[in-house]
C-alpha cells in the first residue's frame, strides 16, 4: 500500500520507521540533524499519520512490504540503512530477515526480537476489541502514555510529551486495532539475529521499561559485531526524549559504515 513520507537531505539513504501508534513526526529532531548529512526518508506506516488506514490485521511482514514498495517506488534499488523504533524495529527485523539484499545497515531502537508472550498477545486482543467497541483510542493512550517516558522527560521536558499524545490521539481506532493484532501475531525473530550480516546499532533508553536495556543488550550480543548504546535520561522513545545523545550515537554509527 502507498505510504505517505518525508524525504529530505543529501547523501546516503537512511529510512526511519516509527513506533506504535505514532507517526513520522516523531523523527523531527532526526530529520533536522541527521538530515543535514544523509537523505532521511521517514514514512507514515499503514494506518498512521497521513497514510490510509485499511481494515484488518496489520501484520509486521505486510508493513515491511509497504516499506519495500516505497523503496521500489523511489527507485532505491541499492541497499539502504533501515532504522526502526519498537514496532518500527519489528518491521526492520522482518525486512532484514526476508530481504537482506535491500539492507545496508540496521539501527534497532527501543525494540526487541522476541514475539509476544501468550499473555501479552491476549492483552493486545482485549485492547483491540475495546478500541473497536468504543471507536476510541483513549484507552490505549491512557495505558501507554505513562509508560513511555523517563522520569527526566516527565519532569523537565513535558514539551516532548504533548506531541506524542497528539500523535497517539490522531491514529484511527481501526489502525490501532490492526497494528495491535499484527504485533500480537508477529513471529519470534531471535533465531534470525545470528544471521544478520550487516552493521547494526542497537540503541535503547536507559529508563526504557517496555523494551529494557538488558533485553536490548542481549539482542545486540546475538547480532554479529553489533554496536550497543544506552541513551541516558530516556525511556522507550529515546530519539525523541534525548535527541542530542541519540543523534550523536546514530551519526557515529553512520559515519563508521564502509
Ligand atoms: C511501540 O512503541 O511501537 C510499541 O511499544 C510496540 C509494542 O507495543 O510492542
Amino acid at each position: 500500500m502507498l505510504l505517505d513520507f518525508d524525504d529530505d537531505g543529501p547523501g546516503p539513504v537512511v529510512i526511519l520507521l516509527h513506533g506504535f501508534p505514532l507517526n513520522r513526526s516523531m523523527w523531527k529532531a532526526q530529520m533536522a540533524k541527521i538530515g543535514s548529512l544523509y537523505r532521511v526518508i521517514a514514512p507514515d506506516l499503514r494506518g498512521h499519520g497521513h497514510t490510509a488506514a485499511p481494515d484488518g490485521v496489520y501484520s509486521i511482514d505486510a508493513m515491511a512490504d509497504d516499506v519495500l514498495d516505497l523503496l521500489n517506488a523511489l527507485q532505491l534499488k541499492e541497499p539502504v540503512v533501515i532504522g526502526g523504533l519498537s514496532m518500527g524495529g519489528y518491521i526492520a527485523l522482518s525486512l532484514v530477515a526476508r530481504h537482506p539484499e535491500r539492507v545496508r545497515a540496521l539501527i534497532l531502537m527501543d525494540t526487541r526480537a522476541g514475539a509476544d508472550s501468550t499473555e501479552a498477545a491476549l492483552g493486545r486482543e482485549e485492547m483491540a476489541k475495546q478500541v473497536e467497541t468504543t471507536r476510541s483510542t483513549a484507552s490505549v493512550v491512557q495505558a501507554m502514555l505513562p509508560k513511555l517516558f523517563s522520569e527526566t522527560t516527565r519532569n523537565f521536558h513535558s514539551d516532548r510529551i504533548v506531541p506524542v499524545r497528539h500523535m497517539m490521539e490522531k491514529t484511527p481506532a481501526r489502525a490501532v486495532a490492526g497494528a495491535l493484532r499484527g504485533m500480537a501475531a508477529r513471529p519470534d525473530r531471535t533465531g534470525d539475529l545470528a544471521r544478520i550480516q550487516v552493521p547494526t546499532l542497537v540503541l535503547v533508553g536507559a529508563d526504557d521499561t517496555i523494551t529494557p536495556p538488558a533485553e536490548a543488550r542481549a539482542m545486540a550480543q546475538a547480532i554479529p559485531g553489533a554496536q550497543f548504546e544506552i541513551i541516558p535520561n530516556a525511556g522507550h522513545l529515546a530519539p525523541l526524549e534525548n535527541p542530542a545523545a541519540s543523534n550523536a550515537a546514530i551519526l557515529r554509527f553512520l559515519s563508521s559504515l564502509p
